[in-house]
């Protein structure tokens, strides 16, 4: 048998032996929870001021507590804190130092409290910090996008659809497609930070607490909105972290669609954008190659990030009422998605920043494969005919151009006017790729000076990000 004085000292009183040595390490989460020590100090400070407010703690011990936080910041910061399994998880093992340094106030902390509304509560700062520093990262990437958006406003290049030509646009216009992309997930950051800023501690184990606590005066002091309404609900839903993740697997989803824009048009065949050396790596065996590493790393990190959804969510659902410590697994995907997030994003910044179109080569593949064909089509139209038969006609032109091998803007007005007869010299105007794309000048349209328009309003929008 164990020998009894090797029982947790934080909750070893009821057990006759010591927790079996593989247990511990598998039961044990502070090799990962261990970053949440700042939150978890900011949280035991605000709990013992609250407890020295409704008298529990009295001046002298509200003191010596505030002050060995203090130390053991410092000296987790240092790096001279010991962490130990023998302790569990972040709470118990700063609990242990603090009562260690300072007697019995420390262990007078805990009074109204369990580590379930605790845990709830560091991890909802932790994320509500997390989310304000990616969502500083995610606003440099959309200033970034509209500073391109506004450099590149004239620029054509060919849009498509199954990645097939289809008609001409700007680059400008393709970029602020990307901005509204990452615009929208912005603002679901946003709206889950409101959802993520509310207060379990209070809760303690599941049932509430008999002190009579002040819930208010505590979510002041750590910047709550707002006290959870019901001790069941703080103590056990994740449901926020999975909010977290969701819009972070949708974000990444979107940089990975980017990234997969960035890696086809460097290939030699589209050469449509060069980016600096800096941003790409060699092949160890092909002295040619220049890879967009960046771009496909993000591509291919959305990967784990969607896993972490999937993840948290699983971990989720089969757990009745209140508390489980399922909920311990629930730490390593969402660190996870915070630090994927934010290299990612960082990384896509600069970038993106450093991207250059090739004009030329945009410009040739948007002349070539009948990109002006839908607007011989609206100019058919324009002189009276029904779309479906401008369609038509507009089809056996361009089948007469292919077999010539020529553009449709090259055929002389002759031969046009032998497939409709309302064609006349104007029609070159409209087969030209800049007289298509500046005909599209409603908004949310390619048009160069609508895209000018959009990235000025594209600037007044995030300005109402708040961060
Ligand atoms: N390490 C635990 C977690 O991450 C803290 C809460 C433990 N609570 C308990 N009753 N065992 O969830």
């Amino acid at each position: 048998m164990a020998d009894k004085k090797q029982q947790n000292q934080l909750w070893g009183g009821r057990f006759a032996e010591a927790t079996d040595a593989f247990v511990q390490r598998f039961t044990a989460s502070v090799e990962f929870d261990k970053r949440l020590y700042p939150q978890d100090i900011e949280g035991s400070l605000a709990h013992a001021r609250m407890l020295h407010r409704i008298g529990v703690l009295e001046e002298n011990e509200l003191d010596s507590i505030v002050n060995g936080l203090a130390v053991i910041r410092e000296q987790i910061e240092r790096g001279e804190f010991d962490w130990t399994i023998a302790h569990e998880d972040v709470h118990m093992n700063i609990e242990a130092r603090l009562t260690e340094r300072i007697g019995d106030a420390g262990k007078k902390l805990h009074t109204g409290r369990s580590r379930n509304d605790q845990v709830a509560t560091d991890m909802r700062l932790y994320l509500r910090a997390a989310i304000d520093s990616i969502s500083a990262q995610l606003k440099l990437l959309l200033g970034t996008l509209i500073d391109q958006a506004e450099a590149h406003h004239a620029v054509i290049m060919p849009g498509f659809t199954h990645l097939q030509t289809a008609q001409p646009v700007t680059f400008g216009h393709h970029l602020l497609a990307w901005f509204e992309m990452l615009l929208r997930d912005a603002q679901r950051l946003r709206d889950c930070r409101q959802r993520v800023n509310v207060m379990p501690l209070g809760a303690a184990a599941l049932a509430g607490t008999g002190y009579p606590i002040d819930r208010e005066y505590t979510a002041a002091q750590l910047g709550f909105a707002a006290v959870a309404e019901n001790s069941l609900d703080a103590v056990s839903d994740r449901d926020f972290a999975i909010e977290f993740c969701a819009a972070g697997a949708l974000l990444m989803t979107h940089m990975s669609r980017i990234a997969e824009e960035v890696v086809l048009w460097m290939s030699a065949q589209f050469h449509f954008v060069e980016l600096p050396d800096r941003f790409c790596t060699g092949s160890s065996i092909m002295p040619q190659k220049k890879n967009p590493d960046v771009a496909e790393l993000v591509r291919g990190k959305s990967g784990r990030v969607n896993g972490n959804l999937i993840a948290l969510l699983t971990i989720m659902k089969g757990q009745p009422l209140a508390y489980n410590k399922d909920n311990q697994e629930d730490k390593e995907p969402l660190f996870d998605t915070v630090d994927t997030l934010l290299d990612s994003l960082r990384a896509f910044t600069d970038m993106l920043a450093a991207l250059r179109p090739v004009s030329d080569n945009m410009r040739r593949a948007a002349g070539a494969g009948f990109a002006t064909a839908t607007d011989l089509a609206d100019y058919l139209v324009s002189k009276g005919l029904a779309f479906r038969d401008a369609h038509h006609a507009v089809g056996e032109i361009v089948a007469a151009a292919a077999n010539k091998g020529c553009d449709i803007g090259d055929i002389p007005l002759a031969i046009l006017k032998n497939h409709s007869s309302v064609i006349d010299d104007d029609v070159y105007e409209v087969l030209t790729l800049e007289g298509s794309v500046s005909s599209r000048k409603h908004i949310g349209g390619t048009a160069p000076a609508q895209v000018k328009a959009a990235a000025l309003r594209a600037r007044e929008r995030i300005a109402t990000l708040e961060t």
